[in-house]
């Protein structure tokens, strides 16, 4: 057997989502052949800065921005058609070469039916808590695909008859759930077939057996990307279930969903902020107090802002997809100390920190936590049983005084402030993962790159 060398690198999300995967896979893509979305749907937004206009890409990959670059959606997505189809015009109205011809559709990626997105809306209106989905049907359309009754981008291609078949089967499962409480939920088949009938003719071109690429792309020991969406904790095995997404967000769950088997993977890249954030319901051990709770939005002079709301003013945390008020709170080292078993990283690629400094300036001082007090106890692990303890960890911080300013121009590791290098090093000593990526601005160039460190 010819062996090549692994020449995939996993761009991962190390907290609860909107790290800056977007911007950093993007930058890595630039000296990459293909780059692959691997898992979600539209509920992620990546943002990606072309030209100085910023973009939010919830399903191509943001390499595409690169004219080298062929981009793959692969099979572990679940592909709302009318986001994707509205995307590609976007990208192609901006100039962006050969869209059509380089972004490549798994055959056996799924779909997303509006029915998914209504589901969606009406499971978290029946759950006594409602996790805060995007409602973008992600949980249905997932549910659909291990029920075996999801229709993939494959099926879009078969002729008229036996799409409704599928489609029939599939939304007669649905209505006969929703008979029990009077109502037919769902449009006909018969509807939707034509619909989506349709949109096989549009992608016809852009579905394909997408092993057999991966394979010729792995087989040159050409430079791969793989551009994870959401993030750890959002990992339906490894996050805070129930408040996670429907996929396996975590590196070998990324894998899958592109094609790719641990060989291939040369690096693992898992992204952060110097602050954290949080879209929708569950725990946050550092979360900051806000006046913007859970969509509430109230009144407030500067004055009165509390921390949460600062961090929220300066990194603009408003959700890309939804644009809800994202909550806020400091970094967690305990947090990113129990990623490793779920995400295997080499490095960290700290985001923000730029943002961190402003934010310390206004605010007076940076926390970060290296410990939590649970149940009494002193731990320096994440603890999965908060349900049954009813107990969120109360974090233990270390403190810097004040914050810094980083120009979005700054490149040399060793021109950051003296307590910029501070923080970053405590974290590398705190989670012992080195971190050889550092954002000091939204554009893809705007990274600090430690090549000393290997
Ligand atoms: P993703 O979902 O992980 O791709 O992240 P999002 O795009 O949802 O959110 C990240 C946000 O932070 C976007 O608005 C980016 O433009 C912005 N961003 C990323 N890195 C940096 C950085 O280093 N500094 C600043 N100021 N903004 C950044
Ligand atoms: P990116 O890739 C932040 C969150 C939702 C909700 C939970 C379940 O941009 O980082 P879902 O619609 O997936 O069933 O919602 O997961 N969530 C995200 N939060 N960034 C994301 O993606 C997210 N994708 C899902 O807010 O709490
Ligand atoms: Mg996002």
């Amino acid at each position: 057997m010819v062996k090549y060398e692994p020449n995939a690198t996993a761009i991962i999300g190390g907290a609860w989502g909107d790290e800056g995967k977007g911007k950093v896979a993007s930058r890595k893509a630039k000296e990459a052949d293909l780059v692959i979305r691997a898992t979600g749907g539209a509920n992620a937004g990546h943002t990606v800065v072309f030209e100085g206009k910023k973009l939010a890409l919830h399903l191509v990959p943001g390499g595409i921005v690169y004219p080298q670059t062929t981009c793959l959606i692969g099979q572990g997505v679940v592909i709302d058609l009318n986001v994707l189809l509205k995307e590609i015009k976007q990208l192609e109205g901006l100039g962006i070469p050969r869209v059509r011809e380089r972004l490549k559709i798994s055959g056996r990626a799924h779909v997303v039916f509006p029915f998914h997105k209504d589901l969606d809306e009406l499971y978290e209106i029946m759950k006594d808590n409602p996790v805060g989905t995007t409602k973008k049907g992600i949980g249905p359309a997932y549910a659909d695909k291990d029920n075996r009754i999801g229709i993939r981008m494959y099926d879009l291609l078969l002729n008229l008859d036996e799409l409704e078949k599928k489609i029939e089967q599939e939304t007669r499962i649905h209505n006969i759930l929703f008979m029990n409480i009077g109502i037919s939920y769902i449009k006909s088949s018969s509807e939707l077939v034509h619909e989506f009938h349709s949109f096989g003719i549009v992608f016809k071109d852009m579905i394909v057996n997408a092993d057999h690429l991966v394979d010729e792309f792995t087989r040159k020991e050409k430079n791969i990307v793989v551009e994870g969406a959401q993030a750890y904790r959002l990992d339906k095995d490894f996050g805070d279930y129930p408040n996670v997404t429907s996929s396996n967000c975590v590196t070998d769950g990324a894998l899958i969903g592109a094609h790719l088997n641990h060989k291939d993977l040369k690096e693992t890249i898992v992204v952060l902020k110097a602050y954290f954030s949080r879209v929708g319901n569950g725990p946050f051990p550092t979360e900051q107090p806000a006046h913007i709770q859970d969509d509430k939005v109230t009144e407030y002079s500067d004055e009165e802002a509390y921390n949460g709301d600062i961090i929220r003013k300066y990194g603009h945390e408003f959700g890309a997809t939804t644009k809800r008020p994202r909550r806020t709170g400091w970094f967690d080292c305990v947090l990113v100390r129990s990623s490793k078993r779920a995400l295997g990283p080499d490095f960290l690629c700290i985001n923000h920190l730029d943002t961190l400094g402003k934010i310390g300036k206004d605010v007076g001082f940076i926390q970060l936590c290296v410990a939590y007090d649970y149940q009494g106890v002193r731990i320096d692990y994440y603890p999965d049983d908060m349900e049954l303890t009813h107990e969120v960890p109360k974090p233990i911080y270390h403190w810097f005084r004040g914050g810094w300013d980083i120009p979005s121009s700054l490149r040399n590791y060793e021109d950051l402030p003296e307590q910029a290098k501070k923080y970053i090093e405590t974290i590398e000593i705190q989670t012992g993962i080195p971190v050889k990526y550092i954002g000091v601005g939204p554009d893809n160039e705007d990274l600090i790159v430690r090549e000393d460190i290997e």
